[in-house]
């Protein structure tokens, strides 16, 4: 992937962190990121969680674990239980030998959120960037940006799944290509329909794959709740890469796929026509529901 020059989009420390307190509602980032090398990259210091920070791991673990069987991916299922991550806050390294094993990705530890830029290479040369730190207590049930529990019990399963990490590799790749095409709003809507909210059909109906929702306390069962006012629909690539989301609420769309193989071909196109004709129009609110689309969760 290295042939994709992307030195002339460096992004300074200083505008990165202006861009994420905008998107954090100008509140300070969390995390330490004076240790950070070039990449964001820290070390984990697991010596240094309390044992209250392993208690609430614990905690959040076993909570997700009593909603997650019959709703959760077999995918995903299976790789959490070889994780053996129920005890505390995980070593990334053990994790992370494990995970080179099975699909060639690694975990790296990262201070909190990072530059686009950075993230993005990151996925292409398939290491996933997992922050170190635990939400508090009082955000057992909410939290605004991601921590170590939405990260590494959310994300790091699906890792294990070949087709999968590939890919989490190939939307990398991608990202760095939207940098320079200025695809990147319509790429991240992407990422956030199925790598984040992402549901799979499967013959005992539908499942999550999604990390946002494996990790979140109240959209797992809401997510697959008929009636509801959100919509299940079929993904169709150009219409999700045009649809905006809602980053405070439930979503009000979820997308499903077949198939993690149809996932990975049906984005193996080049993306470049869609960028050039979804920048001329309109974007899709979040809770439009065409007249060609059909809701799968009845
Ligand atoms: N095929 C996309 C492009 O040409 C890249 C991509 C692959 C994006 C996989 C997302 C997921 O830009
Ligand atoms: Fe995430």
């Amino acid at each position: 992937m290295d042939n994709i020059n992307t030195n002339n989009m460096t992004v300074s420390n200083e505008e990165f962190l202006a861009t994420v307190a905008e998107k954090s509602h100008g509140a300070a980032l969390r995390g330490d990121y004076e240790h950070a090398d070039s990449h964001y990259v820290v070390k984990q210091h697991w010596q240094a969680y309390t044992e209250a920070e392993h208690d609430l791991w614990r905690a959040l673990y076993q909570r997700q674990m009593s909603l997650l069987p019959g709703r959760a991916c077999d995918e995903f299922l299976d790789a959490l239980h070889k994780m053996n991550a129920a005890d505390g806050i995980p070593e990334f390294e053990k994790t992370s030998r494990a995970l080179f094993a099975a699909t060639g990705w690694t975990i790296v530890a990262v201070p909190g959120l990072i530059p686009e830029l950075t993230f993005f290479e990151h996925l292409a040369n398939r290491r996933f960037p997992v922050t170190v730190w635990l939400r508090k207590p009082e955000e057992f049930n909410y939290i605004v940006e991601p921590d170590v529990f939405h990260d590494f019990f959310g994300h790091v399963p699906m890792l294990f799944n070949p087709v999968f990490a590939d890919y989490m590799q190939l939307y990398g790749k991608g990202g760095l290509k939207a940098m320079q095409l200025g695809g990147l709003e319509q790429l991240a809507r992407l990422y956030w329909y199925t790598v984040e909210f992402g549901l799979i059909n499967t013959p005992q109906g539908l499942r999550i794959y999604g990390a946002g929702i494996l990790s979140s306390g109240g959209e797992v069962e809401y997510c697959l709740t008929p009636g509801t006012s959100s919509r299940h629909i079929h993904l169709n690539i150009q219409r999700c890469l045009n649809t905006l989301y809602k980053i405070d609420t439930y979503q009000e769309t979820y997308f499903v796929i077949d198939s993690f193989q149809e996932l990975f071909e049906g984005t193996a196109t080049d993306f470049a026509p869609y960028y050039e004709q979804l920048k001329q129009g309109q974007a899709l609110p979040a809770n439009t529901l065409l007249p060609d689309e059909k809701e799968l969760l009845v």
